[in-house]
């Protein structure tokens, strides 16, 4: 239904259905993902923004719907960043990823929102004036254990980039950096927020306590999704 609504040409459809079946996940055979009640586009080698994630969005609204600068840290399609700009209204985005494909593609999503997307490594991509300005610091990090890599569905496992899934030994590296850094960036009162897993959720608090954040757990079992809250005291 989706596939022959996305496309009006038949040769085209069945183009589409036998990408399906040769597995590519249904996102990239269409060139979209929903999320947030939007359409967010995806391209091959970009990760696919996952439902579970929209909690971590209405989290960062929840606890600040009056945030000015907002920031989306290993953006992917740019789709937390989007999510969070369409929501807040006028608030100065930035949004940033190591990966060159991910950085093409959120600019195609937030660029309509007024956003600016940056390539480099974690906050090293930033503009230096937004040090200790920022209200929002959204995170979704790899956090796949490397060794837990192979067991993920075909779909992740031969469709996504490695770099989008790697968390490291204990799926908690690039967490545990964006921890270390995030009190330099966040405004007084700001909050960092990062998606992790049942059994990391200790360790992601953990990291962010020894930052210096105030930080809880937020739970939503229905998606399911864990997201680690982090605020600047
Ligand atoms: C799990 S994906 C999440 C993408 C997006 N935030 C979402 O929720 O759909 C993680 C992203 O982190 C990026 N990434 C990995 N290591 C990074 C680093 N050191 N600096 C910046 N981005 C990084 C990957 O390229 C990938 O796009």
């Amino acid at each position: 239904m989706i596939l022959a609504a996305a496309d009006g040409d038949p040769g085209a459809v069945d183009g589409m259905v036998t990408r399906r079946a040769a597995g590519l996940p249904l996102e990239l055979v269409v060139g979209w993902a929903e999320f947030g009640g939007r359409r967010i586009l995806v391209e091959p080698g970009v990760f696919v923004p996952r439902r579970r994630t929209e909690f971590l969005v209405e989290q960062a609204l929840a606890l600040a719907p009056g945030a000015s600068v907002v920031v989306d840290l290993c953006c992917g399609s740019g789709a937390v960043g989007a999510a969070l700009a369409a929501a807040l209204g006028a608030v100065d985005l930035h949004a940033a990823d190591i990966d060159p494909a991910a950085v093409r593609c959120a600019r195609r999503n937030v660029a309509a929102l007024g956003g600016h997307v940056h390539q480099g490594d974690l906050f090293d991509a930033l503009p230096a004036r937004l040090r200790g300005r920022v209200d929002v610091l959204a995170a979704n990090v790899p956090y796949v254990p490397s060794d837990e890599i192979a067991l993920l569905p075909a779909e992740a496992r031969d469709h996504e980039p490695r770099v989008a899934l790697d968390g490291g030994a204990d799926g908690l590296d690039i967490l545990r950096r964006v921890a270390a850094e995030a009190p330099a960036w966040l405004a007084p009162g700001g909050h960092l927020l990062i998606e992790t897993s049942p059994h990391q959720a200790p360790g992601a608090l953990s990291a962010f306590t020894e930052s210096g954040l105030d930080a809880h757990l937020a739970v939503c079992e229905e998606r399911p999704a864990r997201v680690v809250i982090g605020r600047r005291p």
